[in-house]
C-alpha cells in the first residue's frame, strides 16, 4: 500500500467575503498501491485539482485522512502532520507536477531539469547529461536547451515541466493534466515515460482531459460528481 484516502472533505472558507463557504469536494475514498495509477475524472469544478493540492498539502483538509505508507512501514497522515514533516515528505517521497510551469526567471531549461537530480546528490555533469536526454526525448529542440523556458510555447513549457517532474521520481507522483497542451506524439511519449515509472513502483494520481491518454496509463478511475 502507498496511499489510503478516507472520507476526505474540503470546504473553502472565503474570509474576505464575509466567510462565504465554497464546497471543494466531499467524501473521497480510494486506495493506491505501489506502481498503480489512479485517475481522477469528472466535470470541471468537481474538485479534481483541489484533491491533488490537498494530497500535496498545498491545501489543508477540512476532515478525513490521507494515510501515506512509507517503505519502512511507517504511516503518515498528510492531512494532519505538522509542516516540517510535510516539507520532508515533499523532499523525499511525494512529487507534484502542476498544470503550468512555475520557475524562476533566467534559469535555463537544462538547469531547471538537472537541478532535480543534483538535489538528489547526482553530479553536475551526469545531471546535465540526463536532463538533455530527457528534453530531447520530449522533443525539445537542442537550440532551446540553454534558454529560459519562460519564453517557450505553452506545449514546450509543459514538456519542460514534465521533464522536471519525472527525471528524479519520488514514490508518489501527483499529475495535474500533464498532457493538456501536447500533440499526439508527445502525449504518447509522456505516457511511455509514466509507464516506466509505474514499473519502478512509483504510485501516481493523475488528471487527464484526454480520455485516450487516460486509458493508456490508468489502472483505476475515481469518478467525481459536481458537489
Ligand atoms: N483556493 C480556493 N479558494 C476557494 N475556492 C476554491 C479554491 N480552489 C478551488 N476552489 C473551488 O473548488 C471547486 C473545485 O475546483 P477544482 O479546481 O478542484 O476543480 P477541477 O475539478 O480541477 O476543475 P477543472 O476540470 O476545471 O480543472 C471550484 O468550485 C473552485 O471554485
Ligand atoms: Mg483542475
Amino acid at each position: 500500500m502507498r496511499l489510503e484516502v478516507k472520507n476526505l472533505d474540503k470546504t473553502f472558507k472565503i474570509y474576505t467575503r464575509g466567510s462565504i463557504e465554497v464546497k471543494g469536494f466531499n467524501n473521497i475514498n480510494f486506495k493506491l498501491k505501489k506502481g498503480e495509477f489512479l485517475s481522477l475524472h469528472g466535470p470541471s469544478g468537481a474538485g479534481k485539482s483541489s484533491i491533488l493540492k490537498t494530497l500535496y498539502r498545498t491545501y489543508t483538509t477540512t476532515s478525513g485522512n490521507i494515510n501515506y505508507y512509507k517503505d519502512d512501514g511507517t504511516v503518515i497522515d498528510i492531512a494532519k502532520v505538522d509542516e516540517s514533516e510535510i516539507l520532508k515528505l515533499r523532499k523525499e517521497e511525494v512529487g507534484y507536477v502542476s498544470q503550468f510551469l512555475q520557475i524562476l526567471p533566467r534559469v535555463s531549461a537544462v538547469d531547471v531539469v538537472s537541478q532535480q537530480l543534483i538535489l538528489k546528490g547526482e553530479s553536475q555533469e551526469i545531471s546535465r547529461q540526463k536532463a538533455k536526454e530527457m528534453l530531447d526525448y520530449l522533443s525539445i529542440r537542442e537550440e532551446l536547451f540553454d534558454l529560459s523556458p519562460l519564453t517557450f510555447s505553452g506545449g514546450e513549457q509543459q514538456r519542460v515541466n514534465i521533464a522536471k517532474g519525472i527525471i528524479a521520481p519520488k514514490s508518489l507522483l501527483l499529475l495535474d493534466e500533464p498532457t493538456a497542451s501536447l500533440d499526439k506524439k508527445n502525449t504518447i511519449r509522456v505516457i511511455e515515460k509514466l509507464k516506466q515509472l509505474k514499473q519502478k513502483g512509483v504510485a501516481m494520481v493523475g488528471i487527464f482531459h484526454d480520455l485516450e491518454a487516460m486509458e493508456m496509463i490508468t489502472d483505476k478511475i475515481y469518478e467525481l460528481k459536481r458537489v
